[in-house]
């Protein structure tokens, strides 16, 4: 073998080694580069004579082609293999079985919640909204709930910052909704009837089956001059009676006392089945309301009247679902919820 065959050889070898395109541009300029050994044999070429140029330059220049003919192979084979390389790591089994999304649901009480503001407003209720963090005055005063109330002793209410409260009820919202409405016909010839519910959450410091520190409830008000209690019997059993597609429910009223309300009832619900069959659930508050309390709507008492009542949706998703243990609603276990979806 000749010194040329030898070189040849050398760069096919080092080419080879190139793991990378970077080692092999430097491969490359070691034999073709502006000192690479084939130009070094080119300059070699200053001192011989014309005849033996054209042979000499002839073999080198044969030299040439085949370093470049091994380099742009090895160039290819590099470009190959990092194209395989890429297409493993990318690969996709496309015979696996697919990965179903997981089917998401609404919470229960959240169903209960659009069932309530369905049949109510199927009844011609409007739905309200308004604050957790709530005023004193809305939450006990204006609901002519006086200054020694239990209600308001740290045992039973949230305080938070700036002498607001965690509301303990929806029945703030009977205040804010009615002056709003007032407001609104203030100037009007006659003003149209207050009828409206409220659901939303409320807090109190108490924690039992039947009882969460965060539960719900869901106001409703109806004011006119000409609204009676039996009204409130009527729409309220018709409510509960859609609600639980039942015509047989076995409701009572029972007599209670609040201080907005007078005369006041709580509504207790027989459960049908399970282990609370025979057992009786309070579900909601209710009564005419106070004439105080149409007073703070900015109405006068002697020309309006009507009824209120604040029910606790969980407790009817509890009947509902024959559920035993309300909290279980709160707790976010997955295998508890996604038996409602
Ligand atoms: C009230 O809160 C009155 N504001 C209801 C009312 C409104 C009366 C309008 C008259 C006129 P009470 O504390 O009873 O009342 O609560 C009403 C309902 O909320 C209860 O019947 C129950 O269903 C639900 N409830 C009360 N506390 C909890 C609790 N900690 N966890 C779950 N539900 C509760
Ligand atoms: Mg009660």
């Amino acid at each position: 073998m000749n010194d040329l065959d030898l070189l040849v050889q050398s760069a096919e070898t080092d080419f080879s080694a190139a793991a990378t395109p970077a080692d092999l541009e430097n491969a490359k300029a070691r034999f073709l580069g502006k000192t690479g050994r084939v130009t070094e044999l080119l300059k070699g070429m200053a001192a011989l004579s014309v005849e033996e140029k054209k042979t000499r330059g002839a073999e080198i220049n044969g030299v040439k082609q085949r370093i470049e003919a091994a380099l742009t192979a090895r160039r290819q084979a590099l470009a190959d293999a990092e194209l395989q390389a890429q297409l493993k790591a990318e690969a996709l089994d496309v015979t696996l079985p697919g990965r179903a999304r997981g089917q998401g649901g609404l919470h229960p009480v959240s169903r209960s919640l659009e069932r309530i503001e369905q049949i109510f407003g199927s009844m011609g209720f409007d739905v309200a909204d308004g604050p957790e963090i709530e005023e004193d005055w809305y939450n006990f005063t204006a609901l002519n709930t006086p200054e020694d109330h239990p209600a308001r002793s740290m045992h039973d209410t949230f305080y938070v910052e700036g002498g607001k409260l965690l509301r303990t009820h929806t029945s703030p919202m009977q205040v804010r909704y009615a002056m709003q409405h007032v407001k609104k016909y203030a100037g009007a010839k006659s003003m149209p009837e207050i009828r409206v519910i409220a659901p939303g959450r409320t807090y109190r410091v108490d924690s039992d089956a039947t009882h969460s520190p965060m539960f719900h409830q869901c106001e409703g008000l109806w004011i006119g001059e000409n609204v009676s209690f039996k009204d409130l019997r009527s729409v309220f059993t018709d409510f509960l009676r859609q609600f639980f597609e039942a015509d047989d429910l076995v409701i009572r009223f029972r007599p209670s006392f609040f201080p907005f309300t007078e005369p006041s009832a709580e509504v207790d619900i027989a459960f049908q089945s399970g282990p609370l069959k025979g057992r009786w659930l309070e579900v909601a508050g209710s009564g005419q309301v106070h004439p105080n309390v149409v007073r703070n709507f900015g109405l006068d008492p002697e020309r309006y009247i009507g009824f209120a009542f604040g029910m606790g949706p969980d407790r009817l998703t509890m009947l509902r679902y024959g559920v035993n243990d309300l909290r279980q609603f709160f707790d976010g276990d997955l295998r508890f919820l996604s038996q409602f979806r």
